[in-house]
């Protein structure tokens, strides 16, 4: 029987409790990968381990970058790093404070940046951001996320040429259902689905497992470098 692509190799997934980044967590393992999942909530954490069946955290704010560098600085490299971290509020910019959208900008850029700057991946390795489709299709109910998700398109791109051999690539969502989505009611979260569905060419939202599905294969392609891909159900181009 052939090994499973990933065996042997580890791989760090920040934002990997939830959502994104623990679809991309229990595919990494199911594919054999040795994972450490990474962020603030040691419950959830916790429960995400036990989801996975083998995990390795480690609870750190990706925002304090002391402690990102702490963390690489504790393990040998990793064969694959991923950062889907991320806690956002999103709307019009005007409707939002300044502080609000700083504080966006903090924890998606900035914690990206600061995992890139510390990250310790070994040359064949490689390291994937998450972005978002409205970075290439911007819209006014989300204008700064807009913006954050355009500087993680443009930072992975000048990383792909800085890091090499080491592979950097980022993959755009388009609209998923993740816990992300809970700070709406049932209902109206519901609703907006059903909106953003209707305006796409598969008719649905995405699930996180076909982002993952992405993320893992970045990591097994060894040609891949300075890519951005969109996964998004055609809403890019609708
Ligand atoms: N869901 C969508 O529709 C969608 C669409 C496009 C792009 N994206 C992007 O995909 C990424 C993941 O989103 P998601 O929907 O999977 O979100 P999620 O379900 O809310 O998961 C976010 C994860 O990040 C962790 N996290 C948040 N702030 C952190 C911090 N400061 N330090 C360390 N860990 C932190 C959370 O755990 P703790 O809170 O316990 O730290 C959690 O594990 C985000 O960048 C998001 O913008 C999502």
């Amino acid at each position: 029987m052939n090994p499973a692509p990933l065996s042997g190799q580890t791989a760090a997934v920040f934002g990997g409790s939830s959502g994104i980044g623990l679809a991309t967590a229990e595919a990494a393992r199911a594919l054999g990968a040795e994972v450490t999942i990474a962020s603030r909530t040691e419950a959830r954490l916790r429960e995400a381990a036990a989801r996975i069946g083998e995990a390795e955290t480690a609870a750190l704010d990706i925002r304090d970058a002391e402690a990102v560098r702490r963390f690489f600085d504790q393990r040998d490299p990793f064969n694959h790093v991923v950062v889907s971290a991320a806690e956002l509020g999103v709307g019009p910019l005007r409707k939002r404070s300044l502080a609000e959208e700083r504080a966006a900008f903090d924890s998606k850029f900035w914690g990206a940046v600061n995992v890139a700057h510390a990250a310790r991946i070994r040359p064949e390795g490689s390291l994937t951001l998450v972005s978002g489709m409205i970075g290439v299709r911007p819209t006014g109910g989300a204008t700064v996320l807009s913006a954050i998700n355009a500087a993680i398109d443009a930072l992975s791109k000048a990383l792909a040429t800085e890091m090499a051999p080491v592979r950097v690539n980022c993959v755009s969502p388009g609209r998923i259902e993740t816990p992300w989505w809970d700070f709406l009611p049932a209902a109206e979260r519901q609703a907006l689905f059903d909106r953003t569905a209707s305006g796409l060419p598969l008719k649905r939202i995405g699930r996180p497992e076909e982002i993952a599905a992405q993320i893992v294969h970045l990591m097994q392609n060894g040609f891949m470098t300075g890519a951005v891909v969109l996964v998004d159900g055609g809403g890019s181009v609708a």
